[in-house]
This record gives structure tokens, C-alpha cells and sequence, in this order.
């Protein structure tokens, strides 16, 4: 066990005057496999550049691995929020992976050969060999998605930050890559974050879900999250969860509340990930 991978302790947080995240506590353990959901806007995005460092809090504090999120930076992997890389971008895929190492292991240079061999690893690991030379734009959404975790991967974090990584993934891909990690997690006793509009592809393999809704959070395991009263009191609606099947549907009574989980439609996309994204 020993000390937890995330510790947030009453943070505020946001842009100007309108905190997106208000008085917000949460610990995540090292090896724990979280779910960041809520609806666009709710912050979740906000709270991994709280996690990276990135964005300070305007009250309380963020721990990251004992430490402060910009002092934990080199064993945090991130696979950022994305909107698909340029037809025409000069670069490749195998090459795109090799930042994960020059990036955040700069003061460990490694030889070429072991380093071949490191990437060629986590290329395998995430099914991406046989596209790995191709230029990435050229690539499918899924394809591209699987190489930016793999550069994720590279630098074997202790903790990996993922935001929205099965949007452009169809459901055989998002099952793989979730196993993937999962695997890895037991494997290395990773720690993962995991922010996503789709819970159900991923439900099996979290241990606890942290939703976000209008600057307001509830985090816990799955059974305790996800139910009517729970979200009800959340979205301050009535809200009602149904278990189908073992996947979990989430039901508005309200047209407002509808109009914020009527979000999760395009999660299905495949080349073209449309959602907003402003941080690559
Ligand atoms: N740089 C910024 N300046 C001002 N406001 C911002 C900035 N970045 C985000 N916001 C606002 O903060 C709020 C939370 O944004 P955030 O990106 O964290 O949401 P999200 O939960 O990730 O949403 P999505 O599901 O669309 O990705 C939104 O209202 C957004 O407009
Ligand atoms: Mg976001």
C-alpha cells in the first residue's frame, strides 16, 4: 500500500472568477483504476491539469505521488485530450512513441539499442507494430489512439493520466486497450486515471468512479456512485441508474439534466473525433 498515488485536499480550482472545481477531496491509491466521468464542461479535463501540474489550485492541494504535481511530472504518463493529428504531419508513428522517452527521461539517456528495444516493446504491447512506420496522419483514429499510449507508456510511469483515450476506438479496440492497462496496472502496480463520457467499456476494471458535476464531485466505487440517489443528488435532478445486463444506463427525468448526459451519443466515432479539445 503506502502512501496514496493522489491526494486532493479541498481544491478549488478554475479560469478567472468561476471555480470549475470547488472544495474538492479525493485520494487515489497507488494501482487503483479510476473513472473521471461527468458531462463537457464539468472539469474533468481541469483536473488532470491539476494533476500535471499544469494549472494551480486557487485553494487547497493537490499530491501527486508524495509531491507536488510538477515535481512528480517524470513518472506521470498523459495521453492529452485529442482531436486527430494533421493528414500532412511529416512524422511517424514510431517516432511519435520515441518522444515518450527524450520527453520525460531526459536526464537518463539511454543507448540506441536498448532504446529500439523499449520502443519496440510498448509498440507491441499496444498492438501497433504493424503501422508503427506509417506517417501518423495517414493513420485511423484507433490507430493513432493506440500510439499515443504507447508514448504514454515508454517512459513507465507510476501514474497514467488518460483523457477520453476510447473515443475514436470501435468496441474490440477500446475492449484491448482497457485490458491492456489493466493487465499493466497488475503487472507494475500502475496507478490509473481514467477520464471518460462511456463508463460501460471500461466498468469491470474500476475500482472507483470520481464524477464531476457543476463544479461538485462524488467518488467511490462503481455500486456506490452510479446509483439514482447518488447522481439524483449530484445533478440536483432526478436521475435514474438502471443495471442492464451488467452495464449501467443512466436516465434523466429532466430536460436539462437530459441535455448533459445527452453527450455520450458520440463516443462512437471512429477517424473523426470532433470533441472540443483545447490543450494539444
Ligand atoms: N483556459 C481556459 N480559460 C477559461 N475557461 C476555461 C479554460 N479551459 C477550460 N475552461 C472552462 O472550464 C470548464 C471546464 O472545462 P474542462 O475542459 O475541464 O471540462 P471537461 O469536463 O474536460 O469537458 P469535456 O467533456 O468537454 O472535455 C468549462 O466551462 C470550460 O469552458
Ligand atoms: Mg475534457
Amino acid at each position: 500500500m503506502g502512501e496514496p498515488m493522489i491526494v486532493l485536499d479541498e481544491v478549488t480550482a478554475g479560469y478567472g472568477e468561476h471555480p470549475v472545481l470547488r472544495h474538492l477531496d479525493a485520494t487515489i491509491e497507488r494501482g487503483e483504476f479510476v473513472a473521471v466521468l461527468g458531462p463537457n464542461g464539468s472539469g474533468k479535463t481541469t483536473l488532470i491539469r491539476l494533476l500535471l501540474g499544469l494549472l494551480a489550485p486557487s485553494n487547497g492541494s493537490v499530491v501527486v505521488a508524495g509531491t507536488s504535481p510538477s515535481a512528480a511530472r517524470s513518472c506521470v504518463g498523459y495521453v492529452p485530450q485529442h482531436r486527430g493529428f494533421d493528414r500532412d504531419l511529416p512524422i511517424r508513428g514510431r517516432e511519435l512513441v520515441e518522444l515518450g522517452l527524450t520527453g520525460s527521461q531526459l536526464g537518463l539517456p539511454l543507448p540506441r539499442r536498448s532504446r529500439r528495444r523499449r520502443v519496440d516493446d510498448v509498440l507491441e504491447l499496444v498492438g501497433a507494430n504493424a503501422f508503427a512506420t506509417a506517417p501518423i496522419g495517414m493513420l485511423s483514429g484507433g490507430e493513432q489512439q493506440r500510439l499515443r499510449i504507447a508514448q504514454a507508456l515508454l517512459g513507465e510511469p507510476s501514474l497514467l493520466l488518460l483523457d477520453e483515450p476510447l473515443l475514436a476506438l470501435d468496441p474490440r479496440r477500446q475492449h484491448e486497450i482497457t485490458t491492456l492497462l489493466d493487465a499493466r496496472r497488475r503487472a507494475t502496480g500502475l496507478t490509473v486515471v481514467f477520464v471518460t463520457h462511456e463508463i460501460n467499456p471500461i466498468l469491470p476494471f474500476v475500482d472507483k468512479v470520481l464524477y464531476l458535476v457543476g463544479g461538485r464531485a462524488a467518488l467511490g466505487s462503481p455500486d456506490e456512485v452510479l446509483t439514482t440517489a447518488t447522481l439524483s443528488d449530484l445533478y440536483d435532478a432526478p436521475v435514474e441508474v438502471l443495471d442492464v445486463g451488467g452495464r449501467r444506463v443512466v436516465l434523466a427525468g429532466d430536460a436539462e439534466v437530459a441535455g448533459l448526459l445527452g453527450h455520450h451519443h458520440h463516443d462512437h466515432g471512429h477517424d473523426h473525433d470532433e470533441e472540443d479539445s483545447r490543450w494539444d
